[in-house]
């Protein structure tokens, strides 16, 4: 899918968090975005999947404004979405199963006998066929940031936006998201939006690299020509990886 966010605009009282930014991204391509800490990375993943109203702008997703639809138009595009949140979002008192589970039974998509089937698929595609039945708090982090992205995988998304998806992982387990989400798009072609610190997994993963600062934008380009930006801006926040 392809999306296209302009003039983005978004306050929270007097804190201007977005300040009429725009942002390309394109179908089957892993897009990242980086920023400073409190930059509004976050508030844009959920601007662009729609948990957030903006105050002014427009977001098209494959050529529709998505902030002019009702909460009941916007349902069919947002399930098309997966979103795996910065803090994992999994409920403790379920097992990982239940947890996978839980879009599928929210959106009654598919009949209750055939979810077990999807759950056991969608854990074996993150490779954790074997914790099914575990609880979360008995999972390292990175197999909950897995067990997160198994249950966004449910619903098939064609987009799936990625919040500090390797955020306190060691570097093994990181290089194993990063496996995992460039195999997602790579086989299945799902459009990826990552926001992360990680330089390394930004540079390795991403077609296009965005700069979120003061509110926009500041630069969008090809790894590459982040690497050899002279940019102060860009340079400054690459050198102190
Ligand atoms: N629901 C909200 N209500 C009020 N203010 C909010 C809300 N969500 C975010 N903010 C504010 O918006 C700003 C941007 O927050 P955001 O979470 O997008 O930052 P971020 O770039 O994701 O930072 P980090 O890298 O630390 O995750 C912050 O000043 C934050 O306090
Ligand atoms: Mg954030």
């Amino acid at each position: 899918m392809d999306i296209t966010a302009t003039n983005l605009v978004k306050s929270f009282k007097d804190n201007h968090v977005l300040r009429g930014l725009n942002l390309e991204i394109r179908e089957g391509k892993i897009t990242v975005i980086i920023g400073g800490s409190g930059s509004g990375k976050s508030v844009l993943l959920k601007l662009l999947i729609g948990l957030l109203p903006p105050d002014a702008g427009a977001i098209l997703v494959n050529g529709q404004d998505i902030t002019k639809l009702s909460e009941l138009a916007l349902y069919p595009v947002r399930r098309q979405f997966g979103m795996i949140f910065q803090t994992g979002g999994l409920l403790n008192s379920l097992t990982v199963g239940e947890n996978v589970a839980l879009g599928l039974r929210e959106h009654r998509l598919v009949p209750p006998d055939q979810i077990s089937q999807i759950v056991h698929e969608k854990l074996a595609l993150v490779n954790l066929a074997d914790k099914e039945n575990e609880m979360p708090a008995n999972l390292s982090g990175g197999m909950k940031k897995r067990v997160s992205i198994a249950r966004a995988l449910t619903l098939n998304p064609r987009v799936i936006l990625y919040d500090e998806p390797t955020a306190g992982l060691d570097p093994p387990m990181a290089e194993n998201i990063d496996s995992l989400i460039l195999n997602l798009n790579q086989q299945f072609g799902v459009t990826s939006v990552i926001v992360t610190h990680d330089m390394i997994s930004a540079f390795k993963l991403a077609h296009m690299v965005n700069m979120l600062h003061d509110g926009k934008i500041v630069a969008s380009g090809s790894p590459a020509e982040f690497r050899e930006s002279h940019e102060p801006i860009i340079h400054d926040f690459i050198k102190r990886k």
